[in-house]
Order: C-alpha cells, then structure tokens, then sequence
C-alpha cells in the first residue's frame, strides 16, 4: 500500500476516514440539521438496511442501545432467558440484563470461535422442558426466551440449523452483528437471518460513526415500534403523552452522515480487511504454535479484527507475553474477552459446557487490522511475531 510508517505506532483498529465524512457532517453543519432528525438519519437507515438486505433500519447512539430495544420488541422481559456465547464483548450481555432477563452461556466452537450450534441443541434439548407453552430451564426454573447469535470478529454463526432450532423451540432471533457487517453466510448477508439484527458503529468497528448503532429488520411493525421507544415512546409529542418508559436513544444526523459517508466505502474496506488476513494467513503458516481460526465453507468472513491463537507449549510465549513485546515495540494487540460466565456480574447466570471459550481466552490475541494500516507496517507485526517464536525456541 501507501507509505513505510515503520518508526510509527501501529494501532489495533482505527477508523479510516477518507471519503465523504467532512462534506456531509459540514452540510449538517450549514444547515442547522445537527440533531436527531435530518435526511442523512434516514438515507443512513435506508442504505445500512438495503446494504444487509433488510427492509428497515433504525438508528440509534450505539450498538448496546441498539440490542436493549432490539431485544425489547422481539418480547423478552423480566426473568426471562437468553441464550449467548461467553465468549463476547460484555455488550450483548449487559443489553439482556437491561431487560431483566439473564443470559444462558453456552460454549463457542473451539475451531470456528462461534457459538456452538451443536450445543445449543443439547441445551435446548436435554437441558430444558414444556411447560404448556413455556420452554423452561430445568436447573433456573427460567423461560427461555430468545437466542442471541453473536457474530465474533468478522466471522458468522452457523444461522441455517440455528434458525431451525428457533422454529422447533419457538424462540426468537436476535443477532448480534457488530463485529461482521460485511460477511456473508451461504451467499446472503450476515445480519439478514433473525427477526432482529442489531449493527455497531463504534470508533474501532469496520465502520464508524465515532458512535452509533442500528436495528435491523424485515417486520415494519417491530421496526415502528424500535422507532417509538428509542425516541422516550411519545403517544402526543407536543402535548408530551408517552404510552411506555421509552429511551433517548436516537441517532444524530451528524452521526448518520458520517455514518452514511463510511457505509459508502464499506465494501472497499471490507476488501482491505480481507487481504490483511490473507497476508497474515500466508505469512505466519509456518510459524510454529501459531494457530488461525477455522473458516466455515459457507462462510467469507469480513476479517473485522484478525485473531490467532498462541499454543505456549509449541510457540515458547504465552499471548499475553507476545502483546507484552509487540507493546513494547509500539504495536497494540489485545486478547480476546474475559468469558463472561467466569465474571462476577454474571455469577448469577447458568452457563453450558463453557470449555472451549476458557482455552480461546488464554490463547488468542487479535493484530492490527485497521483498514489504513500499510503492509509495511503488517511486516513489522508479522517480522516481530517469527522472531518472537524462533528466538524462543518454538518447535516445528
Ligand atoms: C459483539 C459486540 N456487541 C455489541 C457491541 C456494542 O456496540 P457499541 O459499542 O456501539 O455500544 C460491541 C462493540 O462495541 C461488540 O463488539
């Protein structure tokens, strides 16, 4: 790519801001549309929603928001169930919780790092009972509710016989997919399968708004509803009748412009994510200890973050003392999530069969993968890590 940075710091991920970002929020600017409604918020839900082929999108100030009212209008509530992976960034979590349901944890798969489809079926099938129309937990006694898919760095969940389950157990969907807009499961987009999919806009996601979220789905009447509650649920706006306890989470169309000035670009930057991962792939096959993440058939991953796992036992350094090097050489990687079932917040959680999720937190560590990173600067990531395994001796 573009110039040697080589004395630079090199960052994890870090937006990319290189098309029509200044142009639309200085419109915002110039024409006092600064707030929450504006053209940018709706071309903005339009164009994210065609994007993912759902038929609506609202926006709204992050991705957590996003998944409390996504999970609110798919109908779960007080004491109700969720199950998820424990392996995640806390914010699907905390969003269960904001309703007063608890997340049930149930295991990622050790190879793809995904939520363990599989697993889910033994849950749903050994772990639970009827009662009447009720799916109950057998050991919280708990209604099972809904399940809550989360698409983990660029990668997807297996949606087709995770859909099937829902129907069997009548259960609703509702993605997580703040990490892999841009991929695509069996030739559709991820994000385009549950009832709900909820999008991030984070400052280190593949897109940004500096933040910001959305709910995505094909029923107007949900998406009416989102639309409600995120803007404090006004049944009379001007005489100020509210018909539920809404939220002040609406987007601004400051946001949605930059927003909608990024999501022009997405597919460019999806396509630089997937090269970096190419890179990385080729480049550190040989390393011994080194070992990268499963990619399912049916799956092109959009590579949000690129992780390895680190085997201590071949590679001679644990991820942790691997980050601790490449810091010291000015260049961020970060393990993967704390397992939330094993966090003191959630001790009042069931989890199932957690395993794989306890070995992926040890081993794994993600690099740098922002969109501007050039390949001279991959190099020195790259250089660093042989380097690091041959001079501690790792075994072929
Ligand atoms: C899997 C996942 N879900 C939800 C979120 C929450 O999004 P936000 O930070 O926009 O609230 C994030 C990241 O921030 C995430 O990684």
């Amino acid at each position: 790519m573009n110039k040697d940075n080589s004395s630079d710091h090199i960052p994890l991920s870090v937006p990319h801001l290189d098309g029509n970002e200044w142009a639309y929020v200085k419109e915002c600017l110039d024409t006092n549309w600064v707030s929450s409604a504006g053209k940018y918020v709706e071309k903005f839900e339009a164009r994210a929603a065609s994007y993912v082929g759902r038929q609506y999108g609202v926006a709204c100030v992050n991705g957590t928001s996003a998944l409390h009212v996504g999970l609110l209008v798919a109908g779960v509530g007080a004491d109700d169930e969720v199950v998820m992976p424990p392996l995640t960034f806390v914010a699907p979590a905390n969003a269960v919780r904001y309703t007063g349901a608890y997340p049930v944890f149930v295991d990622v798969r050790p190879d793809t790092w995904q939520l363990d489809v599989g697993k889910v079926a033994e849950f749903l099938k050994e772990g639970c009972h009827w009662s009447g129309k009720r799916l109950v937990n057998k050991k919280t006694g708990r209604t099972v509710k809904a399940i809550l898919p989360v698409h983990l760095i660029g990668h997807a969940v297996d949606m087709d016989p995770l859909m099937a389950l829902a129907r069997e157990f009548d259960l609703v969907v509702v993605e997580d997919n703040a990490e892999s807009l841009g991929a695509a499961y069996r030739g559709r987009k991820v994000g385009s399968h549950g009832l709900i999919a909820c999008l991030s806009f984070n400052g280190n996601k593949v897109i940004t708004c500096g933040g910001g979220g959305m709910v995505l789905t094909d029923d107007r009447q949900l998406a009416d509803r989102v639309r409600y509650l995120t803007t404090q649920a006004k049944d009379d706006p001007v005489e100020n009748i509210h018909g539920a306890i809404g939220y002040n989470y609406r987007l601004t169309n400051m946001q949605a412009a930059m927003g909608l000035a990024q999501l022009e670009q997405l597919d460019s930057f999806v396509a630089r994510k997937r090269q970096i991962a190419r890179r990385y792939q080729s480049e550190l096959a040989q390393v011994a200890g080194i070992v990268h993440q499963q990619v399912a058939g049916d799956v092109l991953p959009s590579y949000w973050l690129y992780t390895i796992l680190i085997d201590k036992k071949t590679f001679g350094l644990d991820s942790r003392e691997v980050m601790q090097s490449l810091r010291q050489a000015g260049i961020e990687s970060r393990p993967f999530w704390h397992p939330l079932h094993s966090q003191k917040v959630f001790a009042d959680c069931y989890s199932f069969n957690v395993s794989a999720a306890d070995r992926l937190y040890r081993e794994a560590l993600s690099l740098p993968s922002s969109v501007g990173m050039t390949d001279a600067q991959q190099d020195r990531v790259i250089d660093l890590i042989r380097s690091l395994g041959s001079a501690s001796g790792s075994k072929k």
